[in-house]
């Protein structure tokens, strides 16, 4: 007999995006005439084509591999000591922030990153996870089986949940009671708010004052645009002795297809035995890494690095900033339609306040039906999320200024 893991069990429906696909197919099957009407602003998955120095270096490095001469079969596990080093100079020790070369882990995702990074922690650490958030930092701490069952409004017991609304700004208060593991994700997935420095220090004291470990999501750096707001967890004095940081190429350089990001694991981290002895979970890491992975090709490892050369460089902030005019145009004809809008300045979501009374789900239907648009509804990040939908700026300039023409055009107050 083959035992399944009950966690599983669990878990509340399905994963958030397949659920949002499965009711526009439904949709979209239900009213053909509406099919290509259809604007998607639901999932954050970029729209322009691969920066033109990132396609050069990918067609260079897939000619290389085919030559005898130049051939290459497994990379490092860990990345290519070319990427390493670009991202390691470039993203962080550029600006002054203390990240060796070998600190980096050139993954396929900052999703898979998220979860994997899970194995390194021991059974049973009390979770601090914000509400609304990214689903992947609650679903597979459900699957390792670190929270209990789902209550009726779908929060977990057993996990520390860390209220983000409009009053706070949508950054947490330091909690009452101590966490081991604490999920933070700047510029933020789904409320598209921002952490100052004094906000995220008070989190490293936090961390280090419980010997526990910040899990820092940093996917929307590029997005920063206000002087001042961290674009890293290190740019706070003592996180290198407490956070772990995922960054990914998926927004910035347009790589959601392409497949390309990173962690940053310090060697002065550490974690503690059962017994009370403190140990790098640098070594850790470095094992499962090397054990479960064999490394991102080679071609897309180059076409990573060219995002650090002069003109991919000029092309991700042409990116950003097409995306975040995007943002923009949206923004204004939300706001015009009278509505509260929050995001959208230094990250490409914005989260957007319904009318009230008016469940994330209901919206959903309704801007689906009304004006052919798909969103995200706030409720899918979690109960403090309900009430809010959220609009992805990545697309197209044309789709983008028709979705904003048909939500200002539509009446909101029909929605309930
Ligand atoms: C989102 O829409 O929240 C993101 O695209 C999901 C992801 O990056 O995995």
């Amino acid at each position: 007999m083959a035992y399944l893991n009950e966690n599983y069990s669990k878990l509340k429906a399905g994963y958030l995006f397949p659920e949002i696909a499965r009711r526009v197919k439904a949709f979209t099957e239900a009213h053909p005439g509406a099919a290509g009407r259809v604007i998607r602003c639901g999932i954050g998955d970029v729209t322009e084509p691969l920066p033109a120095a990132c396609r050069e270096a990918l067609h260079k490095a897939v000619d290389e591999l085919g030559q005898r001469e130049t051939f290459r079969g497994y990379g490092p596990e860990q990345g290519y000591d070319f990427l390493r080093q670009a991202i390691a100079q470039h993203d962080f020790r550029d600006h002054g922030l203390d990240i060796a070369d070998d600190e980096i882990f050139v993954s396929d995702g900052s999703k898979c990153d998220c979860g994997n990074i899970l194995d390194i922690f021991g059974p049973g650490n009390r979770v601090a996870i914000t509400d609304p958030v990214y689903p992947v930092y609650v679903d597979t701490n459900v699957m390792v089986g670190n929270t209990g069952d789902a209550g009726e409004t779908g929060a977990y017991a057993g996990v520390v949940y860390l209220p983000c609304t409009a009053e706070n700004g949508f950054v947490p208060a330091i909690p009452k009671e101590a966490a081991d593991l604490i999920y933070l994700c700047y510029p933020n997935n789904p409320t598209g708010a921002v952490a100052t420095r004094e906000q995220l220090a008070a989190w490293v004291d936090y961390a280090r004052k419980h010997h526990a470990i910040i899990l820092f999501d940093a996917a929307y750096e590029a997005y920063v645009r206000t002087p001042g707001i961290p674009h890293s967890i290190y740019e706070i004095d003592g996180a290198r002795e407490c956070a772990i940081e995922f960054r990914s190429f998926s927004k910035n350089g347009g790589f959601t297809g392409l497949r390309c990001a990173f962690t940053v694991v310090p060697k002065s981290l550490h974690g503690q035995t059962r017994g009370g002895e403190s140990k790098p979970l640098y070594p850790l890491w470095l094992r499962n890494h090397t054990t479960k992975f064999n490394g991102v090709s080679y071609p897309v490892q180059r076409a990573a690095e060219a995002i650090y050369s002069p003109e991919g460089r000029q092309e991700v902030d042409a990116l950003v900033d097409f995306y975040m005019e995007n943002a923009r145009i949206l923004r204004e004809a939300v706001s015009g339609a009278g509505l509260r809008v929050y995001g959208g300045i230094d990250a490409p979501y914005l989260w957007v306040r319904g009318p009230e009374g008016v469940p994330s789900w209901t919206m959903f239907d309704f801007l689906l039906r009304e004006a052919n648009i798909v969103i995200t509804p706030g409720s899918g990040f979690g109960a403090a999320g309900e009430g809010y939908f959220r609009i992805s700026a990545f697309n197209s300039r044309e789709r983008a200024v028709e979705a904003a023409g048909r939500l200002a055009a539509l009446d909101f107050t029909k929605a309930g």
